[in-house]
Order: structure tokens, then sequence, then C-alpha cells
């Protein structure tokens, strides 16, 4: 083993560029992250074309500064690490391109990484850090059972634009050098992702993109109880039963494999939230807004949640509130009752919904409550970024789990 434990990560799997270096799993010493939001906010959604010539665009420079951030050469790195799915093929095919000819130039190893995978470990290296600072410890702390900050095994729930998965995620058995994580599907969405729900529901308000980050601000000036959307509207479709979930993300095994209990489903809430538009007459009122809001990106302006604010009525601020209201209940009701019923030691939330601030609010009570840690990442780990990919090749180095040459994108790789 190297002594200095250093992967650079590299993520291109969907509108972020990012590269970045991690030691030992357990320490940031840099991370770039260029976001593509500005490029894709005026089609409301990710282009997937626009996505990869940003990567193309992004992903040498921003390498570069991960490096330069770093204080550390290319010559010091022990491996590549790279995102190969689940993701859009194209924008992962520049990351993974980019990652071979840097590691066969440089002679390294190339490490092979699940976006999924990526995020449960944001957690867990921001955890280590944490230990690390707080012991005083000159070295990282090393990946071991014991040492993850959190009780093992924990229930994961991967939360963002392209996945709603529940995992059980436990630490290899024996130590820090040998084996790799394992993980079991614990339950899925039949069909939407909750942060695509945010962002459909957001644009069909004629709200910004991503739309997760707008509707989190305003639902702050709502009433959150106003609109009764029950859990009944975010029913499992039976007829689907034993079939794979239509979902663009990761394909999984049938769902008839998993206890209904902890699959989720958000399209209903999204049609729920249109009907109302409808039935009350908002219609007119969110085609305005959403007008303002490309004029001012026309006119060069970036448009906030605070220009947003004042385009919208009290009755908006209540259906926003209501929205998000019933999609956290609905994350935290089943994740508690999954954790409880696997008997998992603790929770942690991650991917780009971790981010809002009435999720971390209900899921830290309802935790405090059942006596069980839960753990999130910070606002910058939420989101995509590679100190991620660079924290979950570590275990993969250590064992020697290494890519070919022939590594290829798989848009829809599953975990567990
Ligand atoms: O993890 P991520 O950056 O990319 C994917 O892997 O999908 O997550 C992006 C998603 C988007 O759907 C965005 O609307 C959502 O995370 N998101 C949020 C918040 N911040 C980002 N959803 C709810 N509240 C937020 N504060
Ligand atoms: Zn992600």
């Amino acid at each position: 083993m190297s002594r200095s434990g250093l992967i650079l990560g590299i993520e291109s799997s969907c509108d972020e560029t990012a590269a970045a270096v991690v030691e030992r799993g357990a320490q940031t010493r840099s991370s770039i992250v260029a976001s593509q939001i500005a490029t894709h906010a005026p089609y409301g959604g990710v282009v997937p074309e626009l996505a990869s010539r940003e990567h193309l665009r992004n992903i040498v420079p921003i390498t570069r500064s991960a490096m330069a951030a770093s204080g550390y050469s290319l010559a010091d790195l022990d491996a590549i690490a790279v995102t190969s799915g689940p993701g859009l093929a194209g924008a992962l095919l520049v990351g993974i391109t980019y990652a071979k000819a840097l590691a066969f130039a440089l002679g390294k190893p190339l490490i092979a990484v699940n976006h999924l995978e990526g995020h449960i470990h944001a957690v867990l290296l921001e955890e280590r850090q944490r230990l690390h600072a707080a012991s005083g410890a000159g070295e990282p702390i090393p990946l071991n059972s014991d040492e993850n900050g959190l009780p093992m095994p924990a229930l994961a729930l991967v939360v963002s634009g392209g996945h709603t998965h529940l995992f059980l995620a436990k630490p290899p058995a024996a130590g820090p050098e040998i084996g790799a994580w394992q993980y079991s599907l614990i339950g899925r969405t039949l069909d939407d992702a909750a942060g695509e729900a945010f962002d459909k529901v957001a644009k069909l308000l004629g709200l910004g993109y991503p739309g997760g980050p707008w509707i989190d601000n305003l639902a702050q000036f709502g009433n959150p109880t106003a609109v009764p959307f029950g859990f009944t509207q975010i029913k499992v479709k039976a007829h689907l039963e034993g079939k794979t979930p239509r979902t663009k993300g990761a394909q999984t095994a049938p769902i008839a494999d998993l206890d209904r209990h902890f699959l989720f489903s958000f399209s209903g809430i999204k049609t729920a939230v249109l009907r109302y538009v409808e039935v009350h007459g908002l219609r007119a009122s969110c085609d305005a807004r959403q007008r303002t809001l490309m004029e001012m990106i026309g006119s060069g302006v970036t448009p906030t949640w605070r220009d947003a604010r004042s385009l919208c009525d009290q009755q908006t601020l209540d259906l926003i509130a209501s929205f998000q209201h019933a999609v956290v209940g609905n994350l935290l009701k089943k994740t508690f009752a999954a954790a409880e019923a696997i008997g998992a030691a603790s929770v942690l939330v991650t991917g780009g919904v971790a981010a809002n601030r009435e999720l971390r609010v209900r899921f830290t009570a309802e935790a405090a409550e059942r006596g069980l840690p839960v753990a999130f990442p910070t606002l910058a780990m939420s989101t995509d970024n590679a100190a991620m990919i660079a924290a979950a090749a570590w275990p993969r180095f250590l064992a020697g789990d290494f890519a070919g040459w022939d590594l290829e994108a798989n848009p829809r790789l599953t975990l567990a």
C-alpha cells in the first residue's frame, strides 16, 4: 500500500463537472465543482447534449484546479477514480475517457465508482473527517468498521434528481485492509425520484431550475398544512408488481422482491399539484411568473427565489409548502419504518434533496425521538461532487479492485 493514499476523483454523471483529491477516504485535500445550472436553466431541465459539451469544456481545467488546490502533483497520486454510472451516457463518457487517459499516461490504477455509492460515502467521508479533527491525530482516520463515525449497519436514503433509493450499507467485515462495502437494496421509487418531483412541480409553477432550492426557500412563507396532500396520493401501483420499475435511473431487481412498505412513488403528487393549479385557476399566474423569470434571464440577470417570492400569492406559497411537507413526510415515514424493520443502527440521508431544510429538521427530530443517530452531508457535499467519488474508491483501492482499460459508461448501473 502506498504511503500517501491520495486518490483523484472525477465526476461527470449529470450536470456537474467535478474533480477532487481525497486522502485515505478520510481527508479532502481539494474539491472543485463546475455547475452547469446556468446552461440548462433556460430549458427547465438538463439537456444531455449540452451537458456533454460542457463536461468536455470543463474537465481539464477543473482537474487542474483540483490538483493545484490539493498542493500535490499528479505523480503523487495512487489512483484515479471515476464515476462509471448511473447517469447520462454521453456525460459519463467524458469523465471516463479522461480518467482512463490520465491513469494510462501516469501508469496509475483506474477505479470505477458507482455514483450512488459515492453519495453514501459523501456522508462517511465527512463523519471520518469530523472524527479525525476531534481526535487531533496527524494521520487521517483509516477505514475501519469501528471508525465510521456512525454506528453500522446504516440505512442510507439516497435522494436526488435521478434517484430515491434505500440501501442498507455495511462496512468491510474484518478491519480496514480487507473487503468492500456491502449494500442491500431495501426500497426505491417506482416512478419519479423525489428531486425530479421538486423539479417538475417547480417548473409547472413557473419557478426556476433546479426546482429543489426554489421550493425549499419559498416553502418558508407558506402554510404546510393548507393543502392536504395525503400519503394516499403517493401510492404504490399494484399493477407494476413483479416488473422492473420504469425509472430512468439505476435498474434494480423486480420490485416484487422488495417490501412494498418501502417503495416510493412521486408522480402522483406532481399530478395532484397540477390538478390543484388547474382547479384553482392558478395556471395564468404560473405562466406569467415563468415569463417574467425568463425575461430576466434573457436580459442577462440571474433570477433568484427572492424574485419569485414577490411573484407568488399566498395561495401559491401555501401550495408550495404543502407539497414539500407531503414529500418530506413520505420520505420520513418510510425511511424510519424501514430502519426499524431491518434493525439499522443509524440513518444517513444523502443526494441533492438532502440539502432540504424541512427534511433535515424533521429527520433530526424523528431520529432523536427514536434514539437513532442520523447524519447528512454538508450542503456542498449533498449535491454532486468528486470528493465522494474519491472517498468511495478508497476501500476499492485497498482491495485492489481496479477497472480495466475497457471500462465503459453504464447509464443504468445498479448498486446492490
Ligand atoms: O445529487 P444531485 O446534485 O444530482 C443527482 O444525482 O440527481 O441532486 C440534484 C437534485 C435536483 O432534483 C434538485 O432539485 C434537488 O437535488 N435539490 C433539492 C434541494 N437542493 C437540490 N431538493 C429539495 N430541496 C433542496 N434544498
Ligand atoms: Zn447525484
